[in-house]
């Protein structure tokens, strides 16, 4: 197993009416003047706003808002709520809501403490973050595992790429996981926040050095057995308790500290880097696209790397209860009852069938592969990004 260090330091408040915890946490950590930053409006519509402010007026903390913040969150959103905490005198951001809001929160908090333009924060870029304003969530949609993790993705500039932010001191410092918050999720953005869970898992299980690292290795395999049954249960009934408590706990773990990856070679995340192309050329909702992508994607490593066939076959009998004892066979049909999956989550079948243009693939590709190798059991330039649209297309 590789050397790695391992932090984790958010504290989460999980259940029913943890909501009560909310004023506390916030002075707990110095706040007394909140930035409360949400989406589109569902959390007025399903009565999370109310119960946020409550919490805040009865701990006689002060906020402003900063609303409308999109799904894949472009850049002018966190300026909107950089210039919002600055001109009103704020110590605290509050990000109530999924993934989208949570990590333009904490592009917020490194862009109120630089003096310059956030986009240099961002991974490459020419700033550097050495300090961050106090940031928390509640968390409104279960699936990115942003409340529990120390980066966010942001879309800027004209070709809408997705540029990550990411720092230890952009953890959240508590974050609220009531899953009853989850109830009035629509199904298609259930389902797809419970595939990306999924897919974090699948990311970080097929990487190499995973001979090494069994602890990780089957902790994934429960969680990911665990999304495996929980999200189907969703389907059936979207106020099904446990199943939401399951599924939002399995997204939190899935990313917490990025701990499955640990211990293990390294990896650029290319489903996500594929997917993330997608979502930046047609506003793609991003559990979708890696849904997408996944099962193609699997299918050309397990060609390209059958040193790692036993680690298909694996995920085969340890995710899916695939009985074959041939492990090429096993590797196989896993990959097949993955794609089953996404059809069972209500997923389009290919990228054909969401309107995405063949004459685009080679761009797609080109993108995902433009800052070099996007692999982590095989090569993947824009060659074999290429394969992989094209295999996902119809
Ligand atoms: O905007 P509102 O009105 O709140 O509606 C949202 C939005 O339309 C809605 N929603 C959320 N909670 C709801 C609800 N509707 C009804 N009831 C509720 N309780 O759901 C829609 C999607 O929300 P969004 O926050 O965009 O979804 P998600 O949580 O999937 O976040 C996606 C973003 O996270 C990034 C993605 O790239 C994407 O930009 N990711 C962040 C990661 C991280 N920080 O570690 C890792 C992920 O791999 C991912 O890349
Ligand atoms: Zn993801």
């Amino acid at each position: 197993m590789e050397n790695f260090s391992f932090y984790l330091p958010t504290i989460v408040h999980f259940g029913k009416g943890q909501i009560s915890s909310l004023g506390a946490s916030i002075k707990q950590f110095g706040g007394s003047k909140v930035l409360l930053a949400y989406g589109g409006g569902s959390i007025k519509a399903n009565g999370i706003y109310n119960a946020v402010v409550a919490a805040l007026k009865k701990a006689n903390i002060p906020f402003v808002d900063c609303d409308g913040i999109k799904p894949n969150p472009p850049v002018e959103d966190v300026n909107r709520g950089i210039k919002l905490y600055r001109d009103n005198g704020c110590d605290f951001i509050l990000a109530v809501g999924g993934g989208s809001t949570i990590d333009a929160c904490k592009a917020m908090a490194a862009g109120v403490c630089y003096d310059g333009d956030v986009m240099d924060l961002m991974a490459g870029g020419k700033g550097e973050i050495k300090t961050a304003a106090p940031l928390a969530a509640v968390l409104t949609m279960a699936g990115t595992g942003s409340e529990l993790d120390l980066g966010g993705v942001i879309t800027a500039g004209a070709d809408h790429k997705k540029h990550t932010i990411m720092h230890p001191l952009l953890y959240p410092k508590f974050s609220i996981l009531d899953p009853t918050y989850t109830f009035s999720v629509p199904e298609k953005h259930s389902m797809a926040g419970s595939f990306d869970a999924l897919d974090h898992l699948i990311e970080c299980y097929f990487i190499a050095g995973s001979e090494s690292t069994d602890v990780q290795n089957m902790m994934n395999e429960g969680l990911m057995r665990s999304i495996v049954k929980n999200a189907p249960l969703i389907l059936e009934n979207p106020e099904n308790y446990d199943a939401r408590a399951n599924i939002m706990w399995a997204s939190s773990m899935a990313l917490a500290s990025f701990q499955f990856a640990l211990g293990k070679k390294g990896s650029n995340w290319p489903m996500h880097a594929m997917g993330h192309e997608l979502s930046s050329l047609y506003d793609m909702t991003h559990g979708v696209t890696l849904a997408l992508i996944a099962p193609s994607y699997l299918a050309f490593t397990l060609e390209k790397a059958p040193e790692y066939t036993w680690l298909f076959a694996n995920f085969a009998r340890n995710v899916f209860g695939v009985v074959e004892t041939d492990d090429a066979l096993a590797a196989k049909m896993g990959i097949a009852k993955l794609k089953e999956f996404t059809l069972t989550l209500k997923m389009p079948n290919n990228l054909k069938e969401v309107g995405v243009e063949e004459d685009k693939l080679e761009y797609l590709a080109e993108k995902a592969t433009e800052w070099g190798n996007i692999g982590a059991l095989c090569k993947i330039e824009k060659d074999e990004a290429l394969e992989i649209y094209k295999n996902a297309f119809a």
